[in-house]
Order: structure tokens, then C-alpha cells, then sequence
């Protein structure tokens, strides 16, 4: 076998890695100083956005789980009821109006409680309590109503709705979510201590 020749190793002149030399040093210099300097600079940088990162991370997460927590649902006695007081606040045969649930109060003679509904039966205007009269008149078609909310004069087709009432510890209470048509008055419609 024959071996084949070799190669000439080709040699740099010494003057010209001299000369490399020179120029790599020349331009090594400003860039370790730079990175030395800029090092901590993007450390403390990087660190910046990982924490916010991180905090933009959480407070998604708060908000999902804030959004998707099942709520308790109010139910129609904590939204509806309406606490109209003490017993003993109401004298007999009187009569309270109570604007923020839009009914009335009737303490009849007896002790009894009706809470009255505000709307006229016929076209549900609302229905004044005229206190010297002792009835409710109608101001637009002049429907009246006696105390019990019975129908005095047409055209109100029926008497007037009624709340449920009812007393907890000396305290009455009335459900204005649910109004209850009736045909007449009926003396079981009266809540009594
Ligand atoms: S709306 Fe009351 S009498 Fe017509």
C-alpha cells in the first residue's frame, strides 16, 4: 500500500497572529465589562417580570375562582319580608302604610292584622287611605274599599290583594313576594297574636 502524501501544515506567519491577537484583545475588553456591568442588571430584571408574572398568575386564578364560587341564593323570606314592627305599635281599627312594600297595614278592632295590597283591582291605580272616611278610595275610577280591603264600590271586580302576615316574637312581619287574590273577606284571612 502506498501511503499518500502528506500534506504541507499550513502555517499562519508570526506577525499575523500577532496581529489577531492584538485585535481580539482589542475588542475582548468592552464586551466583558459590558456583560460584567449589565449581569445584575438583567437578573434583577428577569426577577422583575417573573414576579410580576407570577402576581398576574394569582390574581387570574383569584378572580376564576372568585367567578366560579357557587353563591347562596337569597331566598324569597330574606328578599321579600318585611319586618313592620312591634305588635303594640299598631293601635286597633288603624291603619299604617308602609311604602317600601307597597301595601298597608289594617289592625282590625279586634287585634287582627291585614296587610292590604296598594294596587286597585280594577286597573291598579294606587289606592289612597282616606282616614276620615275610613276607606280606601281609588282616585281614578273611584273604586272604595272598606278596612278589610272588602270592595265598597265598582268597578274593583274583587277585594283588594292581601300579604301574608305573620307574628314572631312580638314582631310583625309581612311577605310581599307572594300577594294572594281573594274573592271576599274571610275572617281566616287575619293573622292574630
Ligand atoms: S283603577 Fe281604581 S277604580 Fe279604576
Amino acid at each position: 500500500m502506498s501511503k499518500s502524501p502528506k500534506q504541507p501544515s499550513r502555517k499562519r506567519p508570526k506577525g499575523t497572529e500577532a496581529a489577531a491577537a492584538r485585535t481580539a484583545s482589542a475588542i475582548a475588553p468592552p464586551d466583558s465589562e459590558e456583560s460584567t456591568v449589565s449581569s445584575p442588571r438583567r437578573r434583577f430584571l428577569g426577577r422583575l417580570w417573573l414576579g410580576l408574572g407570577g402576581l398576574a398568575v394569582v390574581e387570574f386564578l383569584w378572580i376564576a375562582i372568585d367567578f366560579l364560587r357557587p353563591r347562596t341564593p337569597l331566598t324569597a323570606s330574606q328578599t321579600d319580608i318585611i319586618v313592620a314592627g312591634p305588635v303594640d305599635a299598631f293601635e286597633p281599627s288603624s291603619v299604617t302604610a308602609f311604602q317600601q312594600g307597597k301595601f298597608y297595614l289594617s289592625r282590625l278592632a279586634d287585634g287582627g292584622f291585614l296587610a292590604l295590597s296598594r294596587e286597585c283591582t280594577h286597573l291598579g291605580c294606587t289606592v289612597p287611605w282616606i282616614e276620615e272616611e275610613g276607606r280606601f278610595v281609588c282616585p281614578c275610577h273611584s273604586s272604595s274599599y272598606d278596612h278589610t280591603g272588602e270592595v265598597l264600590q265598582a268597578p274593583a271586580p274583587r277585594p283588594l290583594d292581601l300579604y301574608p302576615v305573620r307574628i314572631e316574637n312580638g314582631i310583625v312581619k309581612v311577605d310581599v313576594g307572594s300577594p294572594l287574590r281573594r274573592k271576599s273577606f274571610d275572617r281566616r284571612q287575619v293573622t292574630r297574636l
